[in-house]
């Protein structure tokens, strides 16, 4: 079985390295796990998963990431990505021009072996699939990478991304803003079609509401830079009830 181990992991921005926005983090995650992070905003959950992914602006200054063992951190962002860590971002960029088709193409690409041909037409069955899995029209991978997408669109296209990358680790940041309960839904059914024993799930969000529909294993609290409380589904209802206060409070009584 997979394994995604952070062990006391700092993280800084690559040009303020004495500056931990990430500070002493540890957590494990199995394939067939999905674990939430929730906590209040700026504790450093988006640097956490831009820095596994390898994101240049920010950098590891303590600590390790370790996939079955193996650290990850003298990888670049695409061998990583071959080691199957996927980053779904908080907020995806555009690419005018580049259609959805031609993106997933050249990111499926991009993981084979130097030398590996892609064969189009297995490519395209293989995305038909997907798309039929995930109950995707056809007519949307004509249209530009997140061009004008609505949040729900965006949210289709992250989840098709995904399903046809197949990751080992799948890393979400679920913005905080803008999502409607349509594009909940878009995400929620996408993990729950996925999820399965080869998959391995960092859910980050500040929706309860959205643990309703993914189910996790584990719900972390993330404050200050580490992850300071650890529970089931209950704990994530619990901070909906009581706010974050209430883990601020629990912190300075010990
Ligand atoms: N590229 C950056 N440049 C400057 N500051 C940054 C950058 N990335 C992160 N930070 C700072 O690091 C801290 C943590 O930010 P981060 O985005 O990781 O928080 P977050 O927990 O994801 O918050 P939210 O819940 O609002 O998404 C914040 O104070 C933020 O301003
Ligand atoms: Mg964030």
């Amino acid at each position: 079985m997979h394994t995604l181990e952070i062990r006391d992991l700092f993280v800084a921005l690559t040009d303020q390295p004495d500056k931990p926005i990430v500070k002493g983090l540890n957590l494990t995650i199995k394939a067939g796990e999905i674990h939430a992070i929730m906590g209040p905003n700026g504790t450093g959950k988006s640097t956490l998963s831009k820095a596994i992914a390898g994101h240049p602006g920010y950098a590891i200054t303590g600590g390790d990431v370790l996939i079955d063992g193996k650290s990850i951190l003298e990888m670049e962002p695409d061998e990583r990505a071959r080691a199957g860590i996927f980053l779904a971002f908080q907020y995806p960029s555009e690419i005018p021009g580049v259609s959805i088709a031609n993106f997933l193409r050249a990111a499926v690409q991009a993981r084979l072996a130097e030398g590996e041909e892609l064969d189009a037409t297995a490519y395209y069955k293989r995305l038909y699939g997907k798309m039929d899995m995930l109950k995707i029209d056809r007519k949307f991978t004509s249209r530009a990478v997140n061009d004008g997408f609505s949040g729900g669109e965006k949210k289709r296209c992250e989840i098709l991304q995904m399903a046809m990358l197949e990751p080992t680790f799948a890393l979400m940041d679920e913005t905080d803003s803008g999502l409607d309960i349509d594009a909940l839904r878009i995400v929620a059914d996408g993990v729950n079609t996925m999820r399965g024993p080869k998959l391995g799930v960092l859910l980050i969000t500040h929706y309860q509401r959205l643990l309703d529909y993914i189910v996790p294993d584990q719900v972390h609290v993330m404050y200050d830079g580490r992850i300071v409380k650890t529970g089931d589904k209950g704990l994530a209802l619990e901070l909906e009830a009581k706010g974050y206060d209430w883990v601020k409070k629990e912190l300075a009584a010990v």
